[in-house]
């Protein structure tokens, strides 16, 4: 019933009452024949608009202003709200129920603003698929920020403070199917955080400090497509830790302190770089190339063109082999020979 009074008001304004729309002081107001859009980008804003938002107001965007504060009742003026977008405010934090009146919500937008905490239930009451929360001081992901069944499919925590993924939060999110985590401070993905998010298709880790990773990490997700887990510091792979991701397209791994992969790691994935060509990353790692480099050698042998930056997949070590990328590796280099014995003469200075 709602939808049709919607329809109805939009199209007897679009017809009728264009010219006496209302808009708030310091935004500009757009409506068009299904949607209502208000857009407020003036700096000096600060106070959420008092008055003046059309009823049937499905958008609203107000960003990059100096608003500090928000609440329900500001939003329960605008029933058909469909989207709310307020990146680059000054909110430092939400009250519970901040949705409680928007029955018609799938997008909310808070990236760069100030948020520390957030209470239990802000996010209840709507019917969310995007939540973004990027670039905020969040140490915290709450499991009570959303309801259990929460129908979101896309969660963006990237760029805040989280030492801990969100696995509380996650059980609550079984139809996720994009989450971002880059840029936090996490150390650990403990076994089973993903178990809940079966659904997952893209799920960003890069630029955390992650140092090593359960081989179960990814058994209950076997729709990825895309995995980033560049900028970490990942010593070592589990040999099995990609099996079963038939779907994955894009993996990156490099900028880790990699200096090995365990045979077989990346056999069996028979959609890698099938989006664009190619597939995975593997530079700026500190491979060694006189031991374990075997099993990367012949793989990176048999797929060249679906590695990113083959130049910058090089040996770190030994000494002889430093800065050589591992693609232009001689059968004897790689088997250790030529580069041990010019190391032995390095280091004994002797001819
Ligand atoms: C309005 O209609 C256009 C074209 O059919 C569609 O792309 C758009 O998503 C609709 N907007 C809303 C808010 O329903
Ligand atoms: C912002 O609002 C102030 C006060 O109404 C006005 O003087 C100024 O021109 C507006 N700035 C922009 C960019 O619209
Ligand atoms: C934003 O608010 C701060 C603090 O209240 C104030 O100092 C500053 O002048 C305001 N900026 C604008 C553009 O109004
Ligand atoms: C979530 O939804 C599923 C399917 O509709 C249902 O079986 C399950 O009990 C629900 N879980 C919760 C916690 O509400
Ligand atoms: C994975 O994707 C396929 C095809 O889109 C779908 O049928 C399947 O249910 C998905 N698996 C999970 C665990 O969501």
């Amino acid at each position: 019933m709602n939808t049709w009074y919607l329809i109805t008001l939009v199209v007897l304004c679009s017809c009728c009452c264009q010219r006496v729309l209302p808009c708030p002081d310091l935004c500009t107001c757009y409506s068009s024949i299904n949607a209502t859009q208000v857009v407020c980008s003036n700096a000096s804003l600060s106070l959420f608009p008092a008055s003046g938002f059309p009823a049937i107001t499905t958008s609203l965007s107000i960003e990059y202003t100096n608003l500090s504060s928000i609440s329900a009742l500001h939003l329960q003026a605008m029933p058909f709200l469909q989207e709310l977008h307020l990146s680059g405010n000054r909110l430092r934090d939400l009250p519970p129920h901040l949705l409680s009146g928007l029955p018609h919500l799938h997008t909310l937008d808070l990236t760069n603003n100030q948020l520390e905490h957030l209470p239990a239930g802000v996010f209840d009451n709507a019917p969310l698929l995007n939540l973004v929360l990027r670039d905020n001081r969040l140490s915290t992901a709450d499991a009570h920020w959303l309801p259990p069944n929460s129908s979101l499919i896309w969660l963006d925590l990237a760029g805040n403070r989280l030492t801990a993924p969100p696995t509380g939060l996650l059980h609550n999110l079984p139809l996720l199917e994009t989450l971002h985590l880059s840029n936090n401070r996490l150390e650990k993905l403990p076994a089973g955080t993903l178990d809940s998010v079966t659904r997952l298709k893209r799920l960003h880790l890069e630029g955390n400090k992650l140092s090593s990773l359960d081989p179960s990490s990814f058994q209950n997700t076997p729709n990825l497509t895309h995995l980033f887990l560049e900028e970490n510091r990942l010593e070592k792979l589990p040999a099995g830790l990609f099996q079963g991701l038939l779907g994955l397209d894009v993996l990156s791994l490099n900028q880790n302190r990699l200096r090995s992969l365990p045979p077989g790691l990346l056999d069996k994935l028979p959609a890698l770089g099938r989006s664009s060509g190619q597939g995975v990353d593997l530079s700026l790692n500190p491979w060694d190339c006189a031991g374990g480099v075997a099993y990367l050698w012949e793989w990176i042998q048999s797929h060249q063109r679906l590695a990113f930056s083959l130049e910058d997949v090089q040996c770190a070590t030994p000494t002889s082999l430093k800065g050589r990328a591992i693609s232009s590796l001689t059968e004897e280099e790689r088997r250790g020979g030529a580069g041990e014995r010019v190391a032995e003469i390095e280091q004994t200075g002797t001819v």
